[in-house]
């Protein structure tokens, strides 16, 4: 290897990724090195020799994970992403500096989960399958105007309110619930108990927290309309997915549109076409006509890719040359975005 450059260690890597950070790395600063493989404790020791560590939403960065990295003497744990509950932010104070992509495109996760609340209710998951089949029966795929439905954002962050103005260009009427509201957006805040209530469809646009891990569960469906199509897009355990199977065996629940999933660590972004599904509820939402699952596809687009390698790159930049970066995670800080010291005398 190069000494002079930055030496990055990617892990669970895909193809898109190793097209979209080496055509960013264009002043060729770093030397990347791309492990198909996730991070956890059995493969953490792949990441010796290197300056900074890539990682992305599924790999496992514990206490034992982060003791190693530092071990390592590696100063930089680089987020390919926004969210970070696969972290251990806390742990990480002062043995391991992280960094993330805030925002790369809101428009990509917006549009998908648009993408899936139409092909959901105009059938269009079915009419695909069955006019490849020149069967051109319209039977069974009455769907439901969009127009002048009430719909539900929980999370009116950047993808939310992207979200929502799509919402209305649909001529939809939009409720939301934000535990910081925007109160200058012009967006009509309610409690949750009034989403819960009053919505035809709910969508789920806020990080995974204490506080919102499976707040779609038996108690809340219970208090939804019949019929609700439950959109997320954010993180699989926002939702307790036995509930949400039985509120569709139960026709309580209209149809559910997942790009997430709480246990999709063990299949999502890989082909496990010829295995046995070993996730009986995995398998039994998706065996359902009326549940539609992509695999954690929603910021997979052009623009997105490019915006994530672009920043990941400048973020490595930033920190390595000046000891601190906008976009580092220190969980010290009551909202990241708004760090009282904004780094600049750096929490550590
Ligand atoms: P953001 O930080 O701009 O917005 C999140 C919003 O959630 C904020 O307005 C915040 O106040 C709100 N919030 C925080 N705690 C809450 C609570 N307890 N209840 C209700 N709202 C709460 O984040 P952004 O960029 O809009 O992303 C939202 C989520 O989308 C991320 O946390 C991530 O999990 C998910 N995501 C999914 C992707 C995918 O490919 N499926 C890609 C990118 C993000």
């Amino acid at each position: 290897m190069n000494n002079n450059k930055i030496k990055v260690a990617f892990f669970d890597a895909k193809e898109y990724d190793i097209a979209s950070f080496n055509k960013a790395n264009t002043e060729n600063e770093f030397e990347f090195r791309f492990f198909e493989t996730r991070l956890n404790a059995e493969t953490v020791r792949l990441a010796e020799g290197f300056d900074v560590v890539c990682v992305f939403v599924n790999d496992d960065v514990n206490k034992e994970v982060i003791d190693q990295l530092a071990a390592y003497g590696i100063r930089l744990l680089a987020l390919r992403c926004a969210g970070y509950n696969n972290v251990d932010i806390e742990y990480a104070y002062k043995k391991i500096h992280v960094v993330r992509v805030p925002a790369y495109s809101p428009y990509a996760v917006a549009e998908h989960a648009i993408a899936l609340l139409l092909t959901s209710i105009r059938r269009i998951h079915k009419s695909y399958i069955r006019t490849r089949d020149f069967n051109f029966s319209l039977s069974g795929l009455t769907g439901f105007d969009l127009h002048g439905k009430t719909i539900g954002v929980v999370g009116t962050g950047k993808i939310g309110k992207v979200f929502i103005n799509i919402c209305r260009g649909f001529g939809m009427h939009v409720i939301a619930y934000d535990k910081f509201p925007d109160e200058d957006s012009g967006i009509e805040y309610v409690e949750l108990e009034e989403i819960w209530k009053r919505s035809d469809i709910i969508s789920f646009h806020c990080p995974l927290t204490n506080e919102t891990r499976h707040m779609v569960n038996r108690d809340t469906i219970r208090k939804m309309k019949p019929g609700v199509v439950i959109i997320n897009t954010s993180r699989g355990a926002l939702i307790d997915a036995e509930s949400l199977l039985d509120g569709i065996k139960e026709r309580k629940i209209g149809a559910a549109c997942l790009d997430v999933y709480e246990e999709e660590s063990d299949y999502f972004f890989n082909d496990r076409s010829g295995h046995i599904m070993d996730d009986e509820v995995l398998a039994r939402l998706i065996s359902m006509p009326n549940v539609i699952v992509t695999s954690h596809q929603a910021f997979l687009t052009a623009e997105a890719l490019s915006n994530i390698a672009a920043t990941t790159l400048s973020n490595i930049h930033e920190l390595l040359e000046t000891g601190r970066c906008a976009n580092e995670l220190c969980y010290r800080c009551p909202d990241f975005s708004t760090c009282e010291k904004t780094h600049i005398k750096k929490c550590f």
